[in-house]
C-alpha cells in the first residue's frame, strides 16, 4: 500500500475535478514535477481519465468521491479496512481470515484482479464503484450457504433502496439488475471448514459511475447508480447503507435461514414466468422459471414438470 501512497495522495487533490498544476502538486507532496507526471501515468492505467492541458495542469474527466474513515462509520461491526489498491476485496479477506473477527469488513479504491462468478474478472477502475467484501463465520456450517447467496442480494437490493433507487431486480442467485442491465453483483467464497462452522467472505461489486469505455470489458448490459439516480457520486453513503443492510440481512439468516426472505425474494425476481435457458456446464436446459424453492434452489416449468437446479447460468431464451 505504501507503494502507491503518493499516487493516492495525488488523487485525493484531484478528486474534486478540478485542474491543480503539476508545480501544486508537486510542491504539495515534496515531489518533482516530472515525478507527478510518472504518477499521472501509472494512475491512468487504473482506469481514470486525466486531461493534461498546458498552462492549466492535470483534472480528473469527473470528479470522484475517495472513501473516508470519516465518512464510513457503522459501529456495529467491526470497523472497516479502508484500501487504495488491492488485487482484490475477497482475497484479502481470505488471506487474512485465521486472525479475522466475525464482521471483519473491507472496501477498495481499486482491484487490479476483481473477480467475478464463474472464473470472469470483475472490471474496477479507481474511486468509480463500490468493491466490498465481508467475512461471516456461520455456525450452522456450510449446509446453509446455497441461501445465504440469495439473502445477499436481498441486502444489496435494500441498500441501494436506502439511497432513493427502486424498480431493482434480482437474477437468480444474486445478481442485481435495473431495467435488464446489470448493476451490483456478488461472489460469495468459502474457506476450509474448522469445527462444523463455515467461513465465508461475501465480496459485493456495485456500479456508480463507470466510464462507457468500459462496456466492451463487461460483455453484457450494465448500468451504473449516477445513471439511474442523476445525483452525483455518493459512495461513502452507499458503504454505510450497505454495512447496515448486511448485517441486518446476515444476523437474520443465522437465526431463520433463508425462510424469511423467501417472500422478498419472489417480488425481486426479474425472471418469473419468463422462458429461460440455465446454462449447467455444458448443457442448456429450457423451461419457464418458476422462482425458487425453500433452499433457494432454481424452479423451472420443463413441460409442465416442475424442476430445482442447485446451480448453473440462467439467461432469457431468444426467439
Ligand atoms: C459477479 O456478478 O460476477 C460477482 C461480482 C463480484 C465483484 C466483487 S467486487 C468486491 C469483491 N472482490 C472481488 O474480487 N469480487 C467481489
Amino acid at each position: 500500500m505504501k507503494e502507491h501512497s503518493k499516487k493516492l495522495a495525488i488523487l485525493q487533490q484531484l478528486s474534486d475535478g478540478q485542474f491543480h498544476s503539476g508545480e501544486a502538486l508537486g510542491n504539495h507532496l515534496k515531489i518533482s514535477r516530472s515525478a507527478i507526471s510518472k504518477h499521472i501515468s501509472t494512475i491512468q492505467d487504473w482506469g481514470l481519465l486525466i486531461y493534461k492541458i498546458k498552462g492549466k495542469g492535470y483534472a480528473l474527466s469527473t470528479p470522484i468521491e475517495l472513501l473516508s474513515s470519516n465518512k464510513v462509520i457503522y459501529k456495529k461491526l467491526p470497523e472497516p479496512v479502508l484500501l487504495g489498491v488491492i488485487d482484490s476485496t475477497n482475497q484479502y479477506l481470505l488471506n487474512k481470515m485465521e486472525d479475522l473477527e466475525s464482521g471483519q469488513s473491507c472496501f477498495a479504491e481499486y482491484q487490479t484482479s476483481g473477480r467475478g462468478r464463474r472464473g470472469r474478472s470483475w472490471v474496477s477502475p479507481f474511486g468509480s464503484n463500490i468493491y466490498f467484501s465481508l467475512y461471516w463465520k456461520l455456525e450452522n456450517g456450510l449446509a446453509a450457504t446455497m441461501g445465504l447467496s440469495l439473502a445477499v442480494g436481498i441486502a444489496v437490493v435494500n441498500a441501494l433502496e436506502k439511497l432513493g433507487c427502486s424498480n431493482l431486480k434480482l437474477k437468480w442467485p444474486n445478481d442485481i439488475y435495473w431495467n435488464d442491465k446489470k448493476l451490483a453483483g456478488v461472489l460469495i467464497e468459502l474457506s476450509a471448514q474448522s469445527g462444523g462452522a463455515a467461513h465465508v467472505v461475501i465480496g459485493v461489486g456495485i456500479n456508480v459511475d463507470l466510464d462507457e469505455r468500459f462496456s466492451n470489458e463487461i460483455g453484457q448490459p450494465w448500468v451504473d447508480l449516477k445513471s439511474i439516480l442523476k445525483k452525483k457520486n455518493q459512495r461513502n453513503k452507499l458503504a454505510n447503507e450497505l454495512l447496515s443492510s448486511l448485517h441486518e440481512v446476515m444476523l437474520e439468516f443465522e437465526k431463520n435461514g433463508l425462510s424469511s426472505f423467501i417472500e422478498r425474494w419472489k417480488t425481486l425476481d426479474n425472471y418469473m414466468d419468463k422462458h429461460i435457458i440455465l446454462q449447467l456446464g455444458t448443457t442448456n436446459i429450457e423451461g419457464v422459471c418458476k422462482g425458487i424453492d425453500a433452499q433457494g434452489a432454481i424452479l423451472l416449468d420443463i413441460n409442465g414438470n416442475t424442476t430445482s437446479f442447485v446451480g448453473g447460468e440462467i439467461s432469457i431464451k431468444k426467439h
